[in-house]
């Protein structure tokens, strides 16, 4: 799960897959990381930690990390939250097999539509509603790969 700065977003989709996972009594490897180096060894962003505890998921231990180009070797799927961070995770990508694994992450739920999940770091109402536009992205995610 990647987004800019790996405090919104992305810890946000690692929650809730990794909680659906479990749920569905499976046994997949989940992390999230950000393009970005600002908030590198920081927790996610207070407001994604209380919209995550009002449903439920407990998302206060993860720390922001930045993608490395290894990890595009490492993991099967890399999921972009938006564009820009598709973008930058496509230049990391060293081998056409590694760039076969990005996607927009909205694209599980309107195939072809790549659409974003919008940056809610400026806006304190946004959380919610990328709560809402993950968890249903995420439920297609483990369909699809199950
Ligand atoms: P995220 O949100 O990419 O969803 O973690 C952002 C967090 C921090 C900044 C931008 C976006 N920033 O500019 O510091």
């Amino acid at each position: 799960m990647v987004c800019l700065g790996n405090i919104c977003r992305s810890p946000l989709a690692e929650g809730i897959l990794k909680d659906k996972l479990r749920e569905r009594g499976l046994n997949w490897a989940v992390d999230s990381a950000g393009t970005g180096f600002w908030h590198i060894g920081e927790p996610p962003d207070p407001r994604s930690v209380s919209t995550a505890r009002k449903y439920g998921l407990d998302i206060s231990r993860q720390r922001a990390r930045q993608l490395q180009s290894q990890d595009l070797e490492a993991f099967d799927l890399i999921l972009a939250m938006d564009r820009s961070n598709y973008d930058d995770i496509l230049r990391l990508a060293n081998t056409g097999q590694q760039k076969s694994k990005v996607e927009m992450i909205l694209n599980y739920v309107d195939p072809g539509s790549n659409r974003n999940v919008p940056d809610p770091y400026w806006d304190d109402d946004g959380f919610d509603k990328v709560f809402h536009m993950l968890d249903e992205a995420c439920e297609r995610v483990i369909d699809k790969h199950t």
